[in-house]
Formats: structure tokens, sequence, C-alpha cells
């Protein structure tokens, strides 16, 4: 299903473009290293960019922020999300996530799965992207220990879960 939404403030989402996808990475580089890490920019998420479904947000026609997601039977992740720093907290993430999570609803899919950094890891840049994930009405499932790759730091990541009801 196509979504192209009309939102205010000149705000549209729609399914990504070839060229929108390279616009995506544009945003999501504005968005490291504070969120991204070097891996992150340089590996996962142009690779991602080429095989996960991915929507746009598009501001006055300019990409301002992207959502990627992944789904397998009757559950679904959303693997990156964001918004560029200059356009966030005006509810363009919040649409990104609505039109996504429209669709699986629709699709049948029963579960959303997101993980994120958790607040055992103090990390201030983060604290927004878990306000975030919970005002979209996720809750944390479970929290475990890693090892970042890149840095070779440990870090505490949460899995957040949402249910989607039967239509
Ligand atoms: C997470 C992110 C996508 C949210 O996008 P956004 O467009 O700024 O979010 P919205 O404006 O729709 O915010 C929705 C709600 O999230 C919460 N929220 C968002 N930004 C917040 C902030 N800076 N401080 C506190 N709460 C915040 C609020 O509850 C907000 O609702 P409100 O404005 O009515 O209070 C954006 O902050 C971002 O790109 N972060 C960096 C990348 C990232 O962390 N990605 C997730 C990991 S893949």
């Amino acid at each position: 299903m196509k979504s192209n939404r009309i939102l205010p403030g000149n705000v549209n989402i729609r399914e990504a473009t070839e060229d929108d996808r390279q616009e995506a990475m544009r945003v999501a580089k504005s968005l490291s290293p504070r969120w991204f890490d070097n891996i992150a920019i340089g590996t996962s998420i142009p690779r991602d960019l080429r095989i996960q479904r991915t929507h746009v947000a598009r501001e006055g026609g300019r990409i301002v922020g992207f959502v990627m997601h992944t789904t397998a039977d009757d559950k679904a992740d959303i693997k990156w999300i964001g918004v560029e720093p200059g356009s966030q907290r005006k509810g363009i993430g919040s649409e990104l996530y609505a039109v996504v999570e429209d669709e699986l609803r629709r699709a049948g899919v029963r579960e959303i799965r997101v993980e994120t950094v958790s607040e055992l890891t103090e990390y201030e840049p983060y604290e927004r992207t878990r306000a975030f994930h919970e005002k979209m009405g996720f809750h944390v499932e479970k929290v475990k220990k890693t090892i970042s790759e890149d840095t070779g730091e440990e870090f505490y990541m949460a899995t957040y879960l949402k249910a989607l009801p039967r239509m």
C-alpha cells in the first residue's frame, strides 16, 4: 500500500523512491555521531536502505526524515528512524511511525518491536528516542548488555514492544 499523506506545515510522507533513499542517507549522516555510529553510517544503514521497506518525510520537497522496517510473519521491526535535528519535535517522527503502523495493522501484523539504547546507559541523546517510543505506545520488554562493535564500549540495549490489537 502506498502512503501519501499531506500533513500541516508542508510535510508529506511517502514510500521512498531510489533518489529518496540517497537523501535518507544524508539525513542519517546528520544524526551522526550523536545517534548513529560509524558502523551504522558506513555499513548498516546503506545496506538496509537497499533492502528494507523505507518511508520518507518531505518538508517543502526536501527529505527530512525516514523510517525503515522489516516484517516476518505477524511481527515487524522498526529498524531505523530518524528526523534531521532542525526538523525534530514537530510531529514528523510521529507521522512517519503512524504511516508504518497503519500499514502493518492493515496487513495483519500483531506486534511491532524496536530496539534502542536503554536508560541503564547514561547518554543524553537517547533520552528523546525513548520518550518518542513510549509516546508511540511501546513498552520495554527486555534489556541486554552488549558491546559496541564500533568503540568496544559496553552498553545496554532495550527491546521495546507494541501489540497491535486485531482491527
Ligand atoms: C526519535 C525521533 C525520530 C523523533 O522524531 P521527532 O519528529 O522529533 O518526534 P515528534 O516530534 O513526532 O515527537 C513525538 C513525541 O516524542 C517525544 N519526544 C520527541 N522528541 C523529544 C525530546 N527532544 N524531548 C522529549 N520528548 C521528546 C514527545 O513525547 C513527543 O510528543 P510531544 O511533542 O507532543 O511532547 C528523533 O528524535 C530522532 O531522529 N532522533 C535521533 C535518531 C534516533 O534516535 N533514532 C532511533 C534509533 S534507530
